[in-house]
């Protein structure tokens, strides 16, 4: 450790996502002080702070953003506010983390990312699957050389989520419902599945898509009986990398299987690799890699520096993850290491879900970046 200042931490949102996810990963991350936490329903700041042990709570997130002891907020709260909460945030000289996606627009997202960029400010996107062990070795992998050039990457986010009508859909543009099908599972699980395979294989120069209504009606929350509502609930792409790779990628919310129904398997002159973030037996991901010389995939054991401390694969994964994400995030910041996952990456991975969405409609290849080539 460089240095003994602790990062002092605001989290703006105190539900579901927050309990699950980040919350224990600050209350195990020794570099961060837990300062405080705002929600607009009071009793949640309440319950939670008291149980992840942060100092105070508040209900105004202005009121937070002016609290001295706060470096870095954690925007955790519903995805039409992510944009307004986080421009706040940069404008109070905080860094910033926000789930995804950042906005609604890809335009807005990026001015995100320019005005944190000029403010000098840090950030980083709620990408909670980069920080999973075997992708992270994938990825190393791929850096230094060991898998060789890069052909293929394959990536997929399916699990059984709306297989079951009675599962409540939400935030949706459901405002619009017509006959013109909404991107949803593109837009969920895409936007991480999208950064994973620009983190792997670098930047996307063109995408073909097909996006798929499998289920017609459902409920939605906050609605009663079932409604008709022509979201995505499987979409497939094919992807030409700007290296010259090619990708294959499927979002689906109705494959059966487990969560988080993550995975990436990359194909290289030299080897293979493939991580499965798929729970099963207890077991939250597994790696596995083959070779030109030896072509069967044998299982590849994780290293515990890979892992937070006191995490391991046996961990719920929201926690594994999330618990590794805080730690890299307050070593990035305090130790001014590298962006990772940060807001520009963020706002790509919307501009390329945009492009595959607009490839469905058009019945065309798009290019990349937008108003490049046809
Ligand atoms: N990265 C991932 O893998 C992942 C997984 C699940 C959810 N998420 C995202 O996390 C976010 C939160 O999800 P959730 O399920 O906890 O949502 P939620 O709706 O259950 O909870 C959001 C909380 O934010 C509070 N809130 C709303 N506006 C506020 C404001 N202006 N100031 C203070 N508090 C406010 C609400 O009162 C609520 O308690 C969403 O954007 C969701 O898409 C990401």
């Amino acid at each position: 450790m460089s240095t003994a200042k602790l990062l002092g931490v605001g989290v703006i949102g105190a539900h579901a996502w927050a309990e699950k996810a980040h919350l224990p990963g600050y209350r195990f991350c020794n570099r961060v002080r837990r300062v405080a936490i705002c929600d607009t329903v009071r009793e949640r700041a309440v319950a939670l702070a008291e149980r992840f042990g942060f100092e105070r709570v508040y209900t105004d997130h202005a009121e937070m953003l002016a609290d001295a002891d706060i470096d870095m907020v954690d925007v955790c709260t519903p995805t039409d506010t992510h944009f307004a909460l986080t421009g706040d945030v940069l404008r109070a000289d905080k860094h910033a983390l926000t789930e995804k996606p950042l906005a609604l627009t890809a335009a807005n997202a990026f001015s995100l990312a320019d005005t944190a960029d000029a403010a000098g400010l840090r950030t980083k996107v709620g990408f909670t699957f980069r920080y999973s062990p075997a992708l992270r070795q994938i990825k190393s992998w791929i850096d230094d050389g060991t898998l060789g050039e890069i052909f293929h990457v394959h990536g997929f986010q399916q699990n059984a989520q709306f297989l079951d009508v009675n599962f409540p859909l939400r935030q949706y543009g459901l405002g619009e419902v017509g006959t013109e099908l909404i991107p949803a599972s593109i837009v969920g699980y895409g936007s991480h599945l999208v950064d994973l395979m620009r983190w792997l294989g670098g930047d996307f120069a063109a995408v073909s898509a097909s996006m798929r209504n499998f289920v017609p009606e459902r409920m939605v929350r906050g609605k009663q009986g079932l409604q008709r509502v022509p979201i995505d609930d499987g979409t497939v792409a094919a992807i030409e990398f700007a290296s010259g790779a090619q990708g294959v990628l499927q979002t689906s919310f109705i494959a059966i299987g487990n969560y988080p129904g993550v995975e990436l398997r990359v194909y290289g002159s030299k080897g293979a690799a493939i991580g499965r973030l798929i729970v099963e037996n207890g077991v939250a991901e597994t790696l596995h890699a083959a070779t030109a010389g030896q072509v069967e995939f044998r299982p590849v054991a994780l290293p515990s520096q890979a892992f937070a401390a006191g995490t391991s694969v046996n961990t719920a994964w929201p926690e594994l993850y999330y618990r590794n994400l805080v730690r890299h995030w307050a070593d990035e910041i305090l130790d001014n290491g590298a962006g990772d996952g940060t807001f520009r990456d963020g706002a790509k991975s919307q501009e390329i879900v945009d492009a595959i969405v607009q490839s469905h409609r058009e019945r065309r290849w798009v290019s990349l970046p937008p108003g490049e080539g046809a």
